[in-house]
């Protein structure tokens, strides 16, 4: 086995400030590596702890893990709680006056609740599902805009023990239609709009649409959330299924007791694309989710009572489950609830909604703040953005380059940045720099969060000293994926593959660690390159590229070369206009000649073509088997319906 070349260097670390360092929950690097050997002498013993100092339970648990039936995996499994309960009853009466959401809608319309008004609303609500007849196990399908009542709706299923399944509000009416049916929906709560960007999103229209596709036949009842007025957003009724929101909750009492759930019942299905076939309906669990969000607010956001925190995802995505409508809720902190999109009315809106509401911690993605250098990369300095104190990114690595613009131009050189690792199936960080401990590296996730067992291995498991290998985590952890819905066997196969005796979790990342022991993330593993028999991750060439001062963006894929196995080809986005012509030969020469300068003559891209953008996901996740398709010359057969901006294929293709 050939373990994944590292080419790329960057010298640069920024230790935490003593101020911060002094403040900090986890303060030094002494007290992280405390709790890392706490939970390496004692695994279950340092769990235990954790979730009875964490969690509120109705019941005890008596034993922290279950190993017998591995790879499925039990945490604290006879014990009882209930979610919602831990993220609402149990801050009050001491919070009820404490503002839980700050809603902001598209128009910049704001609405703020409290604890004690949360409660109710969750409560009604609740009470609503409950005289539908749902109860503990039912499937709930959340198609919803971001909104104080998307929240409400998850919150109201975790009280009830009902599971709850959000299916994004871009996605199309045959992904609803499919995950209807797959999770055997009784219900879909949605509503009558969505208003992003000054434009109706017809969700209802949409799920109409999705359940005259046909076989929905679990499917009861429609509960329409009146979000904007009707005369802007016509819609059907179909009688006896369609309910709206307000009259189902006009009569019912503000108090929903909550219903008591074993440890290990599930609270969510979320379906994550998987990179080809049907989506995997990844299965949470209550107990041990809920813990790796709380852990992860209080160590990796350093969470603090009079933060106001701002996490942009949509509650679509798992960052919207566990940064949204569970982790900030969990530790009775006050949250920004934002409905619209970062660049409307302008590229200045993040920055702007910080100023007015005084955010103190913010959470986006990488592909969101290469998108704002884009547009604005001055915008930032029209603003008072001194209330911040903490910055992280999620989704995709981030490139140096926009790490030094974030710290820099964002947080005015005084805030650490928390570059998160993790995935839809391990439901909170697992890598990420505990910003009062851990030194940060621009680029780089740094370690393990005390308790996650990371480590780098090749294809036989052996462990890779150095360079780069295939990411895993060698023992369960709570918040972990318990199954994938209705298919157990692709679950063992996805994650805890034989070649490591089905004990390693396998993330589907490669990446590599330092000399201080940090990691990298090289990428996926599907889209490793191999040029001239050296294997190299798609990001630290896309990094190189991206720290040219003419570079926006970058994604780059192998082609098949006769010579080298595979020659890279990068398609690239500038900040300024396409090029063409001369011009364009010019900089496509200053480009290959930058990369080999930079990180070596052999990741010297073969082709640089140039577009408006790049195709990615809804979730901004770059679509690289497109882009190996058009690279290679092909025409496109593969499904581009998860595609947010579909119109960039044809620009590339013809780009050559
Ligand atoms: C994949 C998981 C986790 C919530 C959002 C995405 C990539 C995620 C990072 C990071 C480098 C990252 C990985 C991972 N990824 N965060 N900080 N650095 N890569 O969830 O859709 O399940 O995607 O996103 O490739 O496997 P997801």
């Amino acid at each position: 086995m050939s373990t994944i070349d590292s080419i790329l260097t960057e010298n640069r670390v920024f230790p935490p400030s003593d101020d911060f360092r002094r403040r900090a929950r986890v303060s030094g690097r002494e007290a992280y590596d405390a709790l890392c050997a706490e939970a390496a002498t004692d695994y279950e013993g340092f769990w235990g702890r954790q979730a009875r100092e964490q969690l509120a339970w109705h019941k005890p648990f008596t034993q922290v893990l279950d190993e017998s039936d591995a790879p499925f995996y039990r945490w604290f499994h006879d014990g009882e709680l209930n979610v919602s309960h831990n993220c609402i009853d149990r801050h009050l009466p001491l919070l009820a006056n404490k503002v839980a959401l700050i809603f902001e809608s598209d128009n910049g319309t704001v609405r703020r609740v409290t604890y004690a008004e949360l409660s109710r609303l969750v409560g009604r609500f609740a009470n609503g599902l409950k005289s539908l007849g749902v109860t503990k196990g039912d499937r709930v399908i959340v198609y919803m805009p971001m909104s104080i009542e998307a929240v409400v709706a998850m919150q109201a299923c975790a009280r009830l023990g009902a599971i709850h399944s959000v299916v994004f509000g871009g996605f199309s009416a045959k992904s609803l239609n499919e995950r209807i049916i797959d999770a055997k929906a009784r219900l879909v709560i949605t509503a009558n709009a969505g208003i992003r960007g000054g434009k109706v999103v017809p969700l209802k229209t949409t799920t109409d649409e999705a359940v005259a596709m046909g076989g929905c036949d679990s499917l009861e009842r429609v509960v329409v959330y009146r979000r904007a007025e009707e005369k802007d957003a016509p819609i059907e009724w179909h009688r006896g299924r369609d309910l709206w929101w307000h009259d189902l909750v006009a009569d019912k009492p503000d108090v929903c007791e909550p219903t008591w759930v074993g440890a290990d019942d599930p609270l969510f299905i979320l379906y994550t694309s998987g990179s080809t076939g049907k989506p995997k309906g990844v299965q949470h669990s209550s107990a041990g989710y809920l813990l790796g969000a709380v852990n992860s607010m209080n160590w990796v956001f350093d969470y603090k009572p009079d933060d106001i925190f701002w996490c942009t995802a949509d509650v679509g995505w798992i960052t919207g489950h566990s940064y949204v409508a569970y982790g900030p809720l969990a530790v009775g902190g006050t949250q920004v609830i934002f409905e619209g999109v970062p660049t409307y009315p302008d590229a200045g809106r993040f920055w702007q909604m910080i100023e007015r509401h005084k955010v103190s911690i913010f959470y986006t993605a990488p592909t969101a703040i290469r998108s704002l250098i884009k547009l604005g990369g001055d915008l930032p300095k029209r603003h008072d953005l001194s209330s911040l104190r903490l910055l992280g990114t999620v989704g995709e690595p981030i490139n140096p380059e926009a790490w030094m613009w974030y710290h820099e131009q964002v947080g005015g050189g005084r805030c650490p940045i928390v570059d998160t690792w993790w995935q839809t199936e391990t439901g909170s960080h697992m890598l990420a720099p505990l910003p009062g401990a851990i030194a940060t590296k621009p680029g780089s996730c740094t370690l393990p969060l005390p308790g996650i067992m990371a480590d780098i291995v090749d294809e036989t498991g052996a462990k890779v000293e150095t360079g780069g290998g295939f990411l895993v985590i060698t023992r369960p952890f709570p918040s972990q994926v318990r199954t994938l819905w209705g298919d157990p066997e692709r679950f063992k196969k996805s994650y805890f593959p034989e070649e490591y005796q089905g004990r390693y979790y396998l993330a589907g990342d490669s990446a590599h660690r330092d000399d201080d022991g940090y990691f990298w993330i090289m990428g996926r593993i599907d889209d490793v390159l191999n040029v001239s028999g050296h294997r190299l991750g798609t990001m630290e060439v896309e990094s190189a590229l991206v720290a040219n001062p003419l570079v926006a963006e970058a994604a780059v894929v192998g082609r098949p070369d006769p010579l080298k196995g595979e020659a890279i080809v990068a398609f690239v986005v500038l900040k300024g206009a396409r090029p063409s012509g001369e011009e364009g030969k010019r900089i496509i020469a200053d480009l290959r000649e930058w990369v080999a300068k930079e990180i070596g003559a052999i990741a010297k891209p073969e082709d640089i073509r140039f577009g408006d953008n790049l195709p990615k996901t809804r979730s901004g996740k770059i679509m690289r088997r497109l882009l190996r398709a058009i690279a290679r010359g092909e025409t496109i057969t593969q499904d581009v319906s998860t595609l947010e901006n579909p119109a960039i294929l044809q620009q590339l293709q013809e780009s050559v």
